[in-house]
Order: structure tokens, then sequence, then C-alpha cells
């Protein structure tokens, strides 16, 4: 990484941290392997994004339906799944300090130690992270925390059908926590061993041709640009496709598309998108011995759909989000999120702290916009400090109470990339944030 990326790094990691977005987990006891909790702002953040996907992809369509399932499965899911037996990366050890590493991220010097050449051979690691159901500590006991959220919705996939009125072609999709034991973790929120998915598995006819399943899978790619340009607001020159080679694809996938984000440590996976084909309800029949085939209402024929699959991960959505939306212009540092993202969308201001007319007038338009959105208060310091603060949140309106406002019942809004201000009658003040919320514009836009 260059001195710069470098340093833009730190610096987020530093804001996410002074402002309650993002802390290192157990830091009084020293930290734990990359862990990371979620600060009062960071979990506002995670949850407007969880929320929006959710609103997206599940409650706006009528072809998809979510669950939520339990993190610790049958373990034959994982046989079933080929997790147990596929789910691994290459390790290797350093011979001097023995610290371990991904043989696919490492060149001839050790990145702890230095010493060249001296790792050991390759072994295949599996990153399933094991634990045991009840006291006993047998091995007729284990069971795996998932790695993912996908099988869930393989696993309810005949519960599902009998209880909804879904057809095909139809989604199940899911939020949840998913646990891999990465052997290098890293580059802040970016890989932990402990992270939130957002998946659909969307279920198609058995297709025909190739042509069928692709014209699927690009509507797909399509929705997913839709996501990641509209919706989280990222700038597209900075995302790319990356088609997966056939050797470095998932086991159970026949094509994979990974979008990439240039982050400042280098372009990196965002999201994938894999055709998982019929091998999940396939070899869930099998080792079940339960008809997982989707029976059609109309021919009466049954067959296994096939699978596309959108996955996303929610940690890497939250640090995309955030260095994208980093910005610093002539000493004033803020962060350009989507107001729908926004953990505040308005900040509310007395001007004098010491002023119970103003406080008055200020309070009650506070109370009556939290009704609607989450909104900050603050009547400490002076006007341009409590900007400062809001810019570096994100908040994208500030709205100031002074003493014109006594006398013409009107406000001062003050827009966060712009810096321009406007007279708004306190009135009109929610339905004209809103409508700047909803379309994300900015009134000097
Ligand atoms: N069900 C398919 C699946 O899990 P994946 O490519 O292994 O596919 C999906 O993971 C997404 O989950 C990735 O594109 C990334 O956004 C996120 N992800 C994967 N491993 C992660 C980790 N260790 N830490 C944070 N996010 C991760």
């Amino acid at each position: 990484m260059d001195d710069n990326k470098q340093d833009l790094m730190e610096k987020i990691v530093a804001l996410c941290k002074r402002r309650g977005f993002i802390y290192p987990g157990s830091e009084i006891y020293g930290g734990l392997a990359n862990s990371w909790d979620y600060g009062p702002l960071g979990v506002e953040l995670k949850n407007n994004i969880k929320n929006l996907w959710w609103k997206k992809f599940v409650q706006g369509r009528d072809d998809i339906v979510g669950i939520d399932a339990s993190l610790i499965m049958n373990p034959k899911v994982w046989e079933a799944s080929g997790h147990l037996e596929n789910f691994t990366d290459p390790l290797v050890e350093c011979k001097v300090c023995h610290q371990r590493f991904r043989a696919d991220e490492i060149e001839d010097a050790c990145p702890n130690c230095g010493e060249k050449n001296s790792f050991t051979e390759t072994k295949v690691f599996n990153l399933m992270f094991k634990t045991f159901v009840g006291p006993a500590q047998e091995t007729s006991n284990v069971a795996y925390f998932r790695p993912e959220t996908a099988q869930a919705m393989f696993v309810d996939f005949k519960n599902v059908i009998d209880s909804t009125r879904v057809r095909l072609p139809f989604g199940i999709a899911q939020i949840g926590k998913a646990f891999r034991n990465e052997i290098t973790p890293g580059n802040f929120i970016f890989r932990t061993r402990e992270f939130e998915l957002m998946e659909i598995e969307y279920f198609i006819r058995v297709p025909k041709s190739d042509k069928e399943w692709q014209k699927e899978f690009e509507k797909w790619k399509e929705m997913m640009w839709s996501w990641i340009v509209n919706d989280l607001g990222i700038d597209k020159t900075k995302v790319h496709e990356l088609e997966v080679p056939d050797a470095e694809r998932a086991h159970y996938s026949k094509r994979t598309i990974d979008f990439e984000y240039d982050f400042p440590f280098g372009r990196k996976e965002l999201y994938g998108l894999a055709y998982r084909t019929d091998f999940d309800l396939k070899n869930h029949q099998e080792f079940s011995g339960q008809n997982l085939k989707y029976r059609d209402p109309e021919a009466g024929e049954e067959f296994w759909p096939h699978v596309i699959e959108p996955a996303l991960g929610v940690e890497r959505s939250v640090l995309v989000v955030l260095v994208d939306s980093y910005r610093e212009d002539e000493g004033r540092v803020y962060l350009k999120l989507p107001a729908k993202l926004a953990p505040y969308k308005a900040a509310i201001f007395p001007l004098l702290g010491n002023k119970p007319e103003l406080i008055e007038v200020a309070r009650k338009i506070y109370l009556d916009l939290r009704k609607e959105f989450m909104v900050a208060w603050d009547d400490r310091g002076n006007i341009g400090k409590r900007y400062a603060s809001q810019d570096e949140i994100g908040t994208p309106y500030c709205i100031t109470v002074d003493f014109d406002s006594l006398e013409d019942g009107a406000v001062t809004v003050r827009d966060r990339d712009s810096t321009k201000q406007e007279r708004v009658k306190i009135q009109e003040l929610k339905n004209y944030l809103l409508s700047f919320i909803n379309t994300e514009k900015c009134f000097t836009s």
C-alpha cells in the first residue's frame, strides 16, 4: 500500500473509533484477532444498509421471501454441501517466526519477519469453525458455525414451498452471521472471522440451454450494479467485474463473477454472484433422503430448480461506503454518505445553548423529526464546530434555530456537501427533508 493510501485507511479507522462507528473488539484485553465491534453510529449505518437491502430485495418484490435460520445446523448439512471436504484454503508456515499465511497471498519473503523462502509445504486448512453441541465434548457432538447463510435456504426449501405461495422463479433471502476461521484476517473489517452475509438463492427452472441461465445471471448482475451504484452511492469507476477462472471457483459454482472495488489496500472482492446449478438441492436430497424437488403446479413434473446466488458481505458494504464517501476538502473532513444510509438524517441546533427560548423551539423540532427518522441534538460549542462534527459522521442536514426563527417561524438548513444554506419554514421542515432523503438530491443540485 502506498503511503497516501495507508494514511487514508488509518484516518478512516481512527474516525470510526473516535466517532463511535467501529471499535477494536475486546480492546481492554488487548483485542482479539481482528474482531471489531460496532458502536452507536456504526450499528445505525450497518442496519440502514441491511434494511435497505431487505426492503429492496424482499419486501419490495413479489418473488422473494425471507428466512432467518439457526447459525448452528445439523453437521450433515456441511457434508452434503461439500464444505467439510472443500471449504479450504492453502496454508503455509514460516519456519523462522512460525506465523501462518495463506499460500496464495504471499511471495518469496515472509510478510512478518522478512525471511526468504522459509515456508513449509502447503497444507490444506478447513475454514469451518468447530464446536460441540451439549456438555459432552465428544466426536458425536461436533457441530459447526455456518460458513455461509446459503445452506439454510436449501435446507428450508421444502418448508418455504409448502408454507407459502411461491412459484418458480422465486428467491429465498437471508441476512445473518457467518463464521470462517480465516488464516489471515485483516484490512480493518474487510476480512474477519465473524461477519454477516446478505444472500439470495434465486431458484429458476432447469435451463434448456446455457443461454437461459445466463439471461437470469445477467439480470442479477445488473441488479447488483444498481445496488452498488444507486443504493450505496459508490463511484462506479472504482468497481470492476472479475470473471472467476475455473480453477478458483467454489466447488459448487459453474460460473462466478466477483464485483471488486479499488480499496486503499488494493483491488479486492466486494461481492460475488454465482450460478450454483442444482448442486445443493440434489446433494441435500441425497444426504437427507427427503424429496427436495419442485413440483410444477401445471405440468405436474418434478425437478430440482437451478440457482443463481448474489452473495453480499455486510461488513464489506459498510467498508466500501465509508471508504468511498470519505472526503477532505480544504481542511474540512466529511462523509458524503447517501442520506438513506447516514446514521443521522439531520442535526438540530439552537444557535446558542444558553437561551431557553431558542432551546424550546429547537427541542420541539427535534422531538417532532425524531418520530420520522434518526436526528441528532447538539447545543454545545460554536456553530462551526457543530457543523464540523456532523460533517465527519455524514449527517446530510444541519438545522439551526436562531433569533429570527422566533419571529418568522423558519430555520436555517445547511447542506453537508455544498455547505450552502437555505431558510425553511418549520411547518414544512419534515416534508422538505423527506423529499431530499428519498430522492438523494441536495437542495443546491
Ligand atoms: N454463499 C456464497 C458465499 O458465501 P463467498 O464469496 O464465500 O460466497 C460472499 O462470500 C461474500 O461474503 C463475499 O463476496 C464478501 O462480501 C463476504 N465475505 C466473505 N468472506 C468474508 C470475511 N472473512 N470477512 C468479511 N466478509 C467476507
